[in-house]
């Protein structure tokens, strides 16, 4: 009888190990880039001039290694050489972004670039002549500048300029394109960019631009949306959602819960709220605190721009999936005279009266703004399961920085080793609906304000070679063996920092159990 027991229990625990290290039938794996951070060739042919090329080119100063982007990777000789890259990893798909304005040279869609469109269907044909879906992402933060001459995103008629472009892009590739992103990360363009005045348009402004702003991004995806609804949904069939840059929040004790959780809602629940939630508009809370905080600061009305109740239905429900950017998260505590002046979500909301920390024992590459907090990825996606339902959510973006610019990236490994263990705990602990995951970023890149000092590429790219001769690391061949087994591959070699230690002991632990029981398993069938 014991031995039935054992057996059985044996039987299931094996099962139990090996189907939770697996990823289920259909996930897609991927790698992201951006236009600005890749392509180059800033101004060939009739390509307009964007933010990002105006403000490396006007302040080198303040890029760390006085760089700015006019050759990147060169991606747009290198395009073969791209999707080459991306076909040897065995990806599944490959996201972008177009770059505005190299299809609409002045920013306006009555003229548009016709080596522009060459590039970029050159660039998807290829991708599907590999059986490598392409992603577009239609704005990675790289404006018209003549757009920001008139206000960029702190004009409302953004909107409409916006809905205009993506009309052009869904025209021209949508026949081919079935997966879009409409605008990356609004909490870095909106939040960080007016917060902090240090990235193209240079504009600070926290008091107003920076909730114009939000209202604004989120109005323009909604058009884009509910252009495609209209016009290409039928014939096409695509998806749309906008990336969100998601942080978790962590209590820094569990008295300061509530505090956690009003840091999830500015941060992630501004941005969410509005497109997710069945009733829309901004949060409640939200709403109410930054109220409050402009009446006290003596403005007459909200900085908080309200949305009217045509605007509310315009947003609500504008989307077909949820786009997570995850790299990093915070712990929260009241903020307390004399704490650091905010800056956003690394330090702070003045408005909510809250301070965020970086827990010392997260390891970081060397920049310390995004440690890595891999359970973060998981708590984040139970949130916004139970704050907006089951939806389809897709790892949009995750990734590691460092300063190595060597091909044994080891801890990158370990970055995406801990959080895909992450995803298939949310996949099959969680029930979450996760469908995908992409790695930021295919090959290392113009890191705006850390210009090529800062690492995240699977492939290493030779910044000082003519041909920018890329090279696959450690974390490439990792990844590549993980999309073909579509199972957690345990890293080859891990780092042996405290706390990484200490997790892979208990890992490794695990596995031998299972494997102890797989045994038993085998010879009690063969022998009783
Ligand atoms: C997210 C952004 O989308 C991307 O442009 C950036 O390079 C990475 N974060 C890393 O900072």
């Amino acid at each position: 009888m014991y031995i039935v027991f054992l057996i059985s229990s044996g039987v299931l625990h094996a099962v139990v190990c090996l189907h939770n290290r697996k990823f289920p039938p259909g996930f897609q794996f991927g790698a992201a880039t951006s236009a600005y951070q890749i392509e180059g060739a800033w101004n060939v042919s009739d390509k307009g001039e964007s933010i990002c090329d105006r403000f490396s080119r006007d302040h080198p100063e303040l890029i760390t290694d006085k760089s700015n982007a006019e050759v990147a990777c060169d991606s747009y000789r290198k395009w073969r050489v791209d999707i080459q890259a991306v076909q040897d990893l065995g990806l599944d798909f490959y996201r972008f972004s177009t770059a505005w304005t190299r299809l609409l040279p002045t920013g306006f869609s009555n003229e548009i670039s016709k080596d522009g469109v060459n590039y970029y269907n050159n660039l998807i044909n290829g991708l599907l002549e590999k059986n490598i879906k392409p992603i577009i992402t239609l704005y990675h933060w790289d404006l018209p500048q003549r757009l920001q001459d008139l206000g960029g995103w702190t004009n409302p008629l953004i909107a409409d300029w916006f809905e205009q472009y993506a009309d052009v892009v869904f025209r021209l590739f949508g026949d081919r394109v079935k997966m879009w992103v409409t605008i990356n990360e609004p909490l870095l363009m909106c939040d960080f960019n007016y917060n902090t005045g240090t990235l193209a348009p240079r504009i600070k402004d926290p008091d107003t631009a920076t909730y114009l702003c939000t209202k604004h991004v989120l109005i323009a995806h909604a058009k884009a949306w509910r252009l495609y609804d209209r016009k290409y949904r039928h014939k096409y069939h695509g998806i749309l959602s906008i990336a969100n840059h998601v942080v978790w929040f962590d209590p820094l004790t569990p008295k300061h819960e509530d505090e956690a959780e009003l840091a999830r809602e500015y941060t992630v629940g501004r941005y969410a709220h509005p497109i997710y939630s069945k009733e829309g508009g901004w949060p409640k809370v939200i709403e109410q605190k930054m109220t409050e905080y402009s009446k006290k600061k003596g403005f007459p009305t909200s900085r908080l721009p309200a949305f009217t109740p045509e605007e509310i239905k315009l947003v609500r429900g504008s989307y077909d999936y949820f786009a997570i950017n995850y790299y990093t998260s915070r712990l929260v505590r009241k903020a307390l005279p004399g704490d650091e002046a905010a800056v956003f979500f690394d330090t702070g909301a003045p408005e909510l009266g809250l301070t965020f920390i970086k827990d010392p024992n997260w390891p970081s590459g060397g920049h310390n703004f995004i440690p890595s907090y891999p359970k973060g990825l998981r708590s984040i996606i139970s949130w916004l399961k139970q704050k907006y339902g089951n939806l389809h959510f897709f790892i949009s973006e995750n990734g590691y920085g460092n300063f190595d610019s060597g091909l044994d990236d080891y801890d990158r490994v370990e970055y995406f080793h801990q959080h895909l263990e992450q995803v298939l705990h949310s996949i099959h602990d969680d029930h979450a609906n996760v469908t995908g995951f992409t790695a930021w970023t295919l090959m290392d890149n113009y890191e705006w304000l850390s210009g090529y000092t800062l690492r995240f590429g699977l492939y290493h790219v030779d910044f000082t070679n003519p041909e920018r001769k890329r090279t696959p690391r450690a974390s490439a061949h990792y990844i590549a063996k993980t999309v073909k087994k579509r199972t957690l591959e345990t890293p080859v070699k891990k780092q042996h920092t405290q706390s990484q230690a200490q997790n892979g002991k208990s890992k490794t632990n695990v596995n031998l159990f299972c494997l102890l029981i797989s045994v038993t398993v085998i010879v009690c069938t063969k022998y009783f």
